[in-house]
C-alpha cells in the first residue's frame, strides 16, 4: 500500500500527539515536521528520524512530495494556513477551533468548498472513542428512546493558580473565549455527533475567575506546571469558566459547565444523555465505560470488549477486553478514520468532523461569548 506523506506544522503540546498518531497509522508515514521555532523542529525530527524539516510554512507547502498537512499551530493562525493548505491543493487535518471567529470559519467553509480535491477535516478527537461510537449508534438505532435532555461538563485544573497563563487568555490569539472554545467545542461537537441533532440557542454564564494573572516573561509549555520567577501582572478578558444552557433542534434541553479551575480533574469530559428508554454516560477519566440507566431494571456498566460492541464501536478499538484503552488511542482513531477515508476514495462521509461542523462550532461558540454579553439567549441562525 502506498502510504501518503504527512507534514505536522507546529511541534508544541499537540503536535506531539500527532507525531504519535502518524506513525501508528498504516495509510500514512510521517514525512516532515514544521515549526517557527527552528530549534524545537530540528529537535522534534531528529528524535523520530522525520526525513524533512522546515520553519516556514510557505516553504513546506512548496514541497511537492507532501500530500497531507496538519495544523497544530496556535487559534489565530488557523484561518491563514489551512486556507494555504487547502490551495496548495494538499489535504488538510486542523485543530481545533476551525478558526478564530465565524466569518474566517464561513469564508473558509467556501474556500473549501471550491478546492474538492483537498479533503479537510478539523481534529474533535473525542468523537473516536469506542464508547462514544457505542452511544452513538445506540441513539441512531432507537435504544435510548427520544432524546429529552442531555447535561454534563469538561472539567480541568491547568488554570487554578494566578501563576498559570496562556496564550488561550488572549484574545488577539484564542479568539473571543478560552475555555468555551478549547474544550467546550470538544463538548458541544460530541454531543451533536452523538445524537444527531444541533444545538439551535444558547445561554451562557461566563467567568473569568482570575481577572489579573502573572503572565511569564519568557514563553513557558501548554499545560505547564513549572512556575517562571519573572512575571508581568496582566488583565484577563477571556473566561476560564463557563456554564451554557441550550436547546436542541428536537426541542430537548441540554446544560454544561466548563472549568479549567477545577482542582483534581485533568481530563473530566463526561456527557449525559437522558432518552425516553433509557440513559447513557461517558466520562473520558473512565473512558472503557458506558452507564447505562434505566427505570424500572437495573442499571448497568458496559466495559469495552470487542465481543459486546455494535460494528461502529469495533471499527475504533484494537486490543482485547482487559487491556485498557485511551484517550491516545482515540486520538489515533479520529485522525485514521480521515486518512482512511482519503485511501478510500472519499465516498460518503467520514466519521471525522468536516469544516461544515466545525464551522458551526465556531459559531455556537461566538453565539455563548455574545449571550454572555447579552445576558440573554442568543438563537443560532443557520
Ligand atoms: N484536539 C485536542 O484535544 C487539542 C489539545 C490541545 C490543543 N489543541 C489545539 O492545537 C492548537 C495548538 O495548541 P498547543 O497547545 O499545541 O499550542 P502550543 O503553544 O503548545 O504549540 C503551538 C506551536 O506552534 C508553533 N508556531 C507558532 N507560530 C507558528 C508559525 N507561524 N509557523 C509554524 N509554527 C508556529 C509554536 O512555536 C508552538 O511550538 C490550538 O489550536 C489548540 O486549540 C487541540
Amino acid at each position: 500500500m502506498k502510504k501518503l506523506k504527512t507534514a505536522i506544522i507546529g511541534m508544541g503540546y499537540i503536535g506531539v500527539s500527532h507525531i504519535d498518531a502518524v506513525r501508528r497509522i498504516a495509510e500514512c508515514e510521517l514525512y516532515a515536521v514544521a515549526d517557527a521555532n527552528r530549534e524545537l523542529a530540528q529537535k522534534k525530527a531528529k528524535l523520530y528520524g522525520v526525513p524533512r524539516c522546515y520553519d516556514s510554512i510557505e516553504t513546506l507547502l512548496a514541497d511537492p512530495d507532501i500530500e497531507v498537512v496538519h495544523n497544530c499551530t496556535p487559534n489565530n493562525l488557523h484561518t491563514a494556513v489551512n486556507k494555504a493548505i487547502i490551495s496548495s491543493g494538499k489535504h488538510l487535518l486542523s485543530e481545533k477551533p476551525l478558526a478564530l471567529n465565524y466569518n474566517e470559519a464561513k469564508d473558509l467553509l467556501e474556500h473549501s468548498q471550491k478546492n474538492p480535491a483537498s479533503l479537510a477535516a478539523v481534529n474533535f478527537n473525542y468523537r473516536m472513542n469506542p464508547m462514544v461510537q457505542e452511544m452513538r449508534r445506540r441513539i441512531a438505532k432507537g435504544d435510548t428512546g427520544d432524546v429529552l435532555a442531555v447535561s454534563g461538563c469538561y472539567l480541568q485544573d491547568w488554570l487554578l493558580y494566578d501563576t498559570d497563563y496562556s496564550w488561550r487568555l488572549e484574545p488577539e490569539i484564542a479568539g473571543p473565549s478560552c475555555c468555551i472554545a478549547d474544550i467546550g467545542s470538544h463538548w458541544m461537537d460530541l454531543v451533536q455527533h452523538v445524537t444527531g441533532l444541533t444545538i439551535t440557542e444558547v445561554m451562557a454564564d461566563l467567568r473569568t475567575v482570575f481577572p489579573k494573572r502573572k503572565k511569564p516573561l519568557t514563553q513557558s509549555e501548554t499545560f505547564s506546571t513549572n512556575r517562571e520567577k519573572a512575571y508581568e501582572l496582566v488583565d484577563v478578558r477571556n473566561e476560564d469558566y463557563g456554564s451554557v444552557l441550550f436547546h436542541l433542534s428536537n426541542g430537548a434541553a441540554g446544560v454544561f459547565t466548563v472549568s479549567e479551575v477545577s482542582a483534581g480533574h485533568g481530563c473530566y469530559f463526561q456527557v449525559e444523555i437522558n432518552g425516553a428508554k433509557n440513559s447513557l454516560m461517558w466520562n473520558q477519566e473512565q473512558n472503557d465505560r458506558l452507564w447505562i440507566g434505566r427505570r424500572n431494571a437495573e442499571n448497568s456498566l458496559l466495559i469495552r470488549d470487542p465481543a459486546c460492541l455494535s460494528p461502529e464501536a469495533l471499527e475504533h478499538t484494537s486490543l482485547a477486553k482487559g487491556h485498557p484503552e485511551g484517550w491516545n488511542d482515540a486520538f489515533t482513531g479520529n485522525i485514521r478514520s480521515f486518512y482512511r477515508h482519503i485511501a478510500g476514495g472519499k465516498k460518503g462521509k467520514g466519521d471525522f468532523a468536516t469544516l461544515e461542523e466545525a464551522a458551526r462550532i465556531v459559531k455556537l461558540t461566538e453565539a455563548c461569548v455574545e449571550s454572555h454579553r447579552r445576558r440573554g439567549w442568543v438563537s443560532i441562525r443557520e
